[in-house]
């Protein structure tokens, strides 16, 4: 069992709001403090986007295998173990080779081509559900819907049972309180159970009549002439729920949030011209993904960030804070959908992991984004919103749990 290491330690936010936008925290640590020791927590924490990059992508030094970790996403019990056996993505080059392989085979061109007019149906139906009211909230009828409608229906599982997924990942993602650790912890692994349990019967069913959809591309996936078991796949499938729902989910409702409260005016402008919509999608994933963090573990004692890392020693990368650096983005605090290189963001990662889904989301995001807009002539805010009232705090960070939006209809 890993060791949870307690973000909450390393940040101490004041406000749940104070961590919803860190900037100030980032730009602290990017001037004065970009290589830091945390004492509390016994880790390194890094901020600079070289030293980022490297932390990510630099495998021989730094290891996806952990003891200890930030990630309490996943249950303990055996179910919940989605990383194991030959489909471990938490391990460095060679071995992650083949898990990444055998996942890939999910994520081709040609299936991102097959789900683009899936995708398209869902938000429409998405937005037809809206009917004619005046203010919508966006976090529970487009931002956490769509992703996870998406992905039951990439699974090839009935949509109608998202709400269970919806449950279970929310469950699964539980951050890890300084007390009532039991609680969560019974919560994850009943989750976890329950996942498992739905799951396995429909990868059974799928063997014998093989569909397009994830689950039967998993099937067929084969590598230096392995298969996956029905297990390795029921654990693969979690693995992407988990990795492609909450962050999805983010990303479209920090999106809203920025349109209302970041800045007023980029709705309008990217409603005029849709061309700027994907570099919108692109800004939004360096500016307002702040979750975006992820660490390694030393594999041998070394220098390379300029001071001394012993093997075992716990390095956070900070890549919400490496896409503020000045070094690489121009007045990198200011949200500009029209900054050229803002694609150079760490949001996705970087090297031998960098995220297999990236596609999937940003296809999400901008077909999502671009249909919304074609309804809804504007959007505003709605008086007496108190951004507190709407954050609850996840595995990964603060999110919102609703988004009032008075809508304006064409
Ligand atoms: C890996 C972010 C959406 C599937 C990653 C990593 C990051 C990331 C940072 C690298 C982890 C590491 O270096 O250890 C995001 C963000 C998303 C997103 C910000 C949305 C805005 C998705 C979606 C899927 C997905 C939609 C699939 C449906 C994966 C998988 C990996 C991964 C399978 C593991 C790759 C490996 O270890 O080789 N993601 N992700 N992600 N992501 Fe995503």
């Amino acid at each position: 069992q890993k060791e949870i290491i307690s973000l909450a330690k390393i940040t101490q936010f004041r406000s749940a709001v104070e961590e919803f936008s860190p900037f100030e925290w980032y730009r602290h640590h990017l001037e004065h403090d970009p290589i830091s020791y945390n004492e509390e927590t016994n880790s390194w924490n890094v901020f600079r986007y070289e030293d980022v990059k490297r932390v990510l992508s630099d495998y021989e030094y730094f290891s996806s295998v952990r003891a200890r970790t930030t990630i309490s996403v996943g249950a303990d019990n055996e179910e919940g173990q989605h990383n194991s056996g030959r489909v471990d993505l938490s391990s460095d080059p060679p071995e992650h080779r083949k898990s990444r392989s055998l996942l890939s085979a999910a994520f081709t061109p040609r299936s991102l081509k097959l789900w683009e007019p899936r995708i398209h149906e869902v938000v429409s139906q998405l937005i037809k559900d809206m009917g004619d009211d005046p203010v919508i909230d966006i976090v529970k009828s487009f931002s956490s819907a769509l992703p996870t409608i998406v992905i039951a229906d990439l699974l090839g599982v009935p949509s109608e049972d998202r709400f269970l997924f919806k449950e279970w990942v929310d469950h699964l993602f539980l951050p890890l309180p300084a007390d009532n650790v039991e609680d969560v912890q019974e919560l994850k692994r009943q989750a976890a159970i329950n996942y498992y349990n739905y799951l396995y019967p429909h990868v059974i069913a799928k063997r014998s009549q093989l569909t397009d959809d994830i689950i039967s591309d998993l099937i067929q996936a084969e590598v230096d002439g392995e298969r996956l078991t029905d297990d390795e796949i029921v654990r693969m499938t979690m693995f992407i729920l988990g990795a492609g729902i909450e962050t999805t989910s983010h990303l479209l409702s920090s999106t809203f949030y920025s349109f209302l409260y970041d800045n007023d005016q980029i709705y309008g402008e990217v409603q005029a011209n849709r061309e700027l919509l994907p570099n919108t999608v692109e800004e939004m994933l360096r500016y307002r993904f702040h979750m975006a963090k992820m660490d390694r573990t030393v594999k041998q004692d070394n220098n390379v960030l300029g001071v001394e890392l012993k093997k075992g020693d716990v390095v956070v990368a900070w890549m919400s804070a490496a896409n503020m650096d000045k070094e690489v983005f121009e007045d990198p605090f200011t949200l500009n959908i029209h900054r050229s290189n803002n694609k150079r963001h760490l949001t996705f990662g970087n090297g031998p992991h960098f995220c297999l889904g990236a596609p999937l989301a940003r296809l999400e995001a901008n077909i999502g984004l671009g249909l919304f807009m074609d309804q809804f002539e504007r959007i505003e805010p709605v008086p007496g919103f108190k951004l507190e009232d709407h954050l609850t705090p996840s595995a990964a960070g603060q999110t919102l749990t609703s988004l009032p939006v008075r809508v304006i209809r064409r």
